[in-house]
């Protein structure tokens, strides 16, 4: 028995070698861990249960009978983020670039169809270099079946990849269709094709960085949800972000004790809006003086940063927050910022995750920019996500809501659940000089009679109250008190049952 325990034994040790010594050495001199290391940094201490250790690929073309590695590639199995289950794949760029066989396939294949049967989150971490060229078909047939399930386990559990080194291929496209990505900044690269391939083809030159490095595409792309400095740090914040999540689309968001009083009175927002309407403030402000213990793990930070995407929690529960941010660009309404708040919002109704959205918006970008950009498609992507979310949706306008602009934002009329507003909002079709250059064309002339039309239009709509005439804002409430608002208003919603008629799936305007 001694013997045939020291064989495992031996067995395991040259499975957790992967590459080589060699191979390994070279993974830390990147300032990168081996995909052991990174299992064993993201998940709880010795809760990972590994699979398919000594599983070969069976390849024996251009030699490839000759390299013999046990575990072929990637590392798999499962275990726990703070007691819940997680499972998890890494790949394991010491063998063969991290690169997919078909055996390999079948190893990430097994994971995701667990994750799936068992509704539990599943996590990627990539370092790859996408199908193994050797292979030809039978690793692209692997990558179709990879693909396949991240279809099939789109918004039934949450999937999330992270890019912890170069990337191409396959090992960009499989991220691509799970709901987060995450990379390292200065070491991960993702790219359909890399540098050489984009020389040769087009003789474009371009380093991996400007290709597909974490600044761009978290800026510029918005593939990227978010980067960060090295491969702890970026497993440590993924551990908090499953801290937000729920297993899946029928598992309650979990709930984490708060010290932080429900009814907290910040006084300080009532001063947050300032006098000028013209003048910015910060929306984040108003997001980390809700939520609990100023907790906020904020998605596509980076990108569109005229709206804010993220998680916060209320009463200890997971809320998606919304918000336009009037420090940049006035906080209107573009392309990519209805893009990006649009997949947000989707994810939230996915997950029952319910939607608090803040409100202060000028209206859409005009321009022939925007508008050649596909604004109307793209602006329409958020009305459809927000008219299609039947998790409780909690609106409050601080200031500015006009035009379409009102609408979209989860108001009213999308089946906004509660809304309200502060008392320094506006809401209208448009501000004042722009609605009396339309409506008083005639009086132009007359700065006298301008000035009175504009004083007369700011005291009928630049308030809240035409709307609340109306029962579109359910109450006007006083800023310092939104916390408490908002808390009393998610409890009361917590049972909230509403049902989309049934169909195969609706034609959202991608
Ligand atoms: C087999 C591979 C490989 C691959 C890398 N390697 N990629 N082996 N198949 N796809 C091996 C290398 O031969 C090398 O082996 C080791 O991995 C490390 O690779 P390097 O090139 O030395 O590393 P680096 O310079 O850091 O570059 C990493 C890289 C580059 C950017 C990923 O290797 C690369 O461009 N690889 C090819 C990418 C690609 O075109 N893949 C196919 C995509 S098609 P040794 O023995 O020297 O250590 C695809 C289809 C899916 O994925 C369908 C999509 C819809």
């Amino acid at each position: 028995m001694s013997k045939i325990l020291d064989e495992l034994e031996e067995r395991r040790a040259q499975a957790r070698i992967g590459g080589g010594q060699k191979r390994i050495d070279a993974q830390h001199a990147k300032g990168k861990l081996t995909a052991r290391e990174r299992i064993e940094a993201f998940l709880d201490e010795d809760s990972f249960e590994e699979f398919d250790m000594f599983v070969q690929h069976g390849c024996t073309d251009f030699g490839m009978e000759k390299v013999k590695m046990p575990g072929d590639g990637v590392v798999t199995g499962w275990g726990t983020v703070n007691g819940r289950t997680v499972y998890i794949f890494a790949k394991d760029f010491t063998v063969l670039g991290g690169s997919l066989s078909w055996t390999h396939a079948q190893k990430i294949i097994k994971i995701q169809d667990m994750a799936l049967k068992n509704r539990a989150p599943i996590i990627g971490l990539f370092d790859a270099g996408g199908a193994r060229i050797q292979e030809g078909v039978a690793a692209l047939g692997g990558y179709g079946e990879v693909f396949q399930r991240n279809v099939l386990a789109s918004g039934v559990i949450p999937q999330i990849s992270v890019i912890m080194g170069p990337c191409a291929g396959g090992d960009v496209y499989s991220p691509a269709m799970t709901d987060f990505i995450f990379m390292v900044r200065d070491r991960s690269y993702m790219f359909v094709t890399g540098p050489d391939v984009v020389k040769t083809v087009t003789n474009e030159e371009v380093t991996a960085e400007e290709l597909g490095g974490a600044s761009i595409h978290t800026t510029k792309s918005s593939i990227a949800d978010g980067a960060y400095d090295d491969d702890v740090e970026a497993l440590l914040q993924m551990r908090r972000l499953i801290d937000f999540l729920p297993s899946s689309n029928v598992g309650e968001v979990p709930e984490i004790e708060t010290y932080d009083p429900w009814d907290r009175i910040e006084d300080s927002l009532d001063t947050l809006v300032p006098e000028n309407p013209n003048k910015p403030y910060d929306m984040k402000e108003l997001i980390l003086k809700t939520v609990d213990e100023g907790d906020f793990f904020e998605i596509q930070e980076s990108f569109a940063q005229n709206i804010i995407t993220g998680f916060g929690r209320i009463e200890g529960r997971t809320v998606g927050f919304v918000a336009n941010q009037p420090m940049v660009l006035a906080g209107v309404l573009d392309s990519d910022a209805s893009r990006k708040a649009a997949r947000f919002v989707r994810f939230c109704d996915a997950f029952d995750i319910p939607v608090v959205t803040y409100v202060d918006v000028p209206g859409f970008l005009p321009g022939t920019d925007q508008e050649y950009g596909g604004l109307i498609k793209h602006g329409a992507k958020l009305l459809f996500a927000y008219a299609e979310a039947t998790v409780p949706k909690v609106t409050v306008i601080t200031r500015k809501a006009y035009g379409g602009a009102y609408d979209v934002m989860a108001s009213k009329h999308l089946r906004g659940d509660v809304n309200y507003a502060w008392p320094s909002a506006q809401i209208a079709v448009m501000g004042a000089k722009g609605a009396v250059e339309i409506i008083f064309r005639k009086d132009m002339d007359d700065p006298e009679k301008i000035a009175q039309h504009t004083a007369d239009y700011e005291d009928r709509f630049l308030s809240p109250f035409v709307a609340a005439e109306r029962g579109f804002i359910d109450e006007v409430i006083m800023p310092k008190s939104t916390r408490r608002r908002l808390a009393r208003a998610l409890r009361m919603l917590r049972n909230k049952q509403l049902e989309n008629p049934w169909k195969k799936h609706d034609n959202i305007p991608l």
